[in-house]
Order: C-alpha cells, then sequence, then structure tokens
C-alpha cells in the first residue's frame, strides 16, 4: 500500500511518537508499506510520522537494494567528526539546504524480527538513519540549516504550511 505524504505544516510531523511496544505482523505491514511508499517516490528513507503514523520507527535504502528496518533505535555514539552535507525531505518537497551532521556513529534498534542489532553506519548511511531519527523527535532538517539558509527559504516554508493546512 502506497501511503500519503505529510508535509511541512502538518501536526502530525511534530507530534510525539511513542516506542513501539510489540513487533508483530501489523508492525511488519507498515514496515512493509513505507519501503513501498519510500520506492515509489524514490526516497532513501520515510519514517512513520510523514505517514501519520506517530510510531517510533522508519525505513532507509541508502543502497539500492539494500533496506533497513528500524524500530526504537538509539544512538549509542557519535563520531567528533562532522561533515556538512545537502539534504532534502519527502516532507518538504523542493528544498535542499545542508546540513553538518557526525560522519558516523554507532546505533542500537530492533529489526523487523525483533532481533536486536547493534552497527556502526557512516556515510549516506549515517546521514540518512540520522535524519530518519529526527524525524521520530518532530525535528525536520529544516530545523537545522544554517540561519541565512533559512532565511531564504523562509517564504516557500510559508507557503507550502499554509497549502499543507488547507488540504488537511
Ligand atoms: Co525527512
Amino acid at each position: 500500500m502506497i501511503y500519503k505524504i505529510r508535509t511541512y505544516g502538518d501536526p502530525v510531523l511534530r507530534t510525539e511518537n511513542n516506542l513501539v511496544e510489540n513487533i508483530d505482523d501489523e508492525v511488519r505491514e507498515i514496515l512493509n508499506d513505507l519501503v513501498e511508499t519510500m520506492r515509489d517516490i524514490s526516497g532513501i528513507g520515510l519514517a512513520a510520522p510523514q505517514v501519520g503514523i506517530n510510531l517510533r520507527m522508519f525505513v532507509v535504502e541508502a543502497e539500492e537494494g539494500v533496506v533497513r528496518k528500524v524500530i526504537n533505535p538509539e544512538f549509542l555514539e557519535y563520531s567528533s567528526k562532522k561533515v556538512d552535507h545537502e539534504e532534502g525531505c519527502l516532507s518538504v518537497p523542493g528544498i535542499h539546504k545542508k546540513v553538518k551532521r557526525p560522519e558516523s556513529l554507532k546505533v542500537r534498534y530492533f529489526n523487523e524480527n525483533g532481533e536486536t542489532v547493534e552497527e556502526e553506519l557512516d556515510d549516506l548511511w549515517a546521514r540518512a538513519f540520522q535524519h530518519e531519527y529526527d524525524h521520530l523527535e518532530g525535528v525536520l532538517f529544516i530545523d537545522k540549516i544554517a540561519p541565512v539558509a533559512k532565511r531564504l527559504v523562509k517564504k516557500r516554508l510559508l507557503n507550502m504550511k499554509k497549502e499543507t493546512l488547507k488540504n488537511l
């Protein structure tokens, strides 16, 4: 099933997300539908709140054909080295700006089978993981861009918000 993507201005993107308590068929179906939706719009990551589901889970496909289904993620370590890289977001269409983030990190989460996964991620995997994690905290990449970049997109964001609220 392809979900409708919620866009900037939709309160569901800023709502608290609950821990997934049971990793059951319902959760696995949502994760599969998140993957289907992400691929349908050629994204590399999609978090549950972006489709109106306020649960702490997301999917990432930073390399074609390699999907991580992530439930209740935590960060264990960050690299001190940070890198600046352009980001976009399916919920903020048309806007791409640089965001500074740790280059690599160690994470822990549950996979769709309820197994604990601990792994080190770098490059695009690290970036996408952090971007999707932010969605679980109600944070969007545009909250993290430089003030001067933010000023440049302020009007577009305002219009996007109006459009979103009109169509809710
Ligand atoms: Co996003």
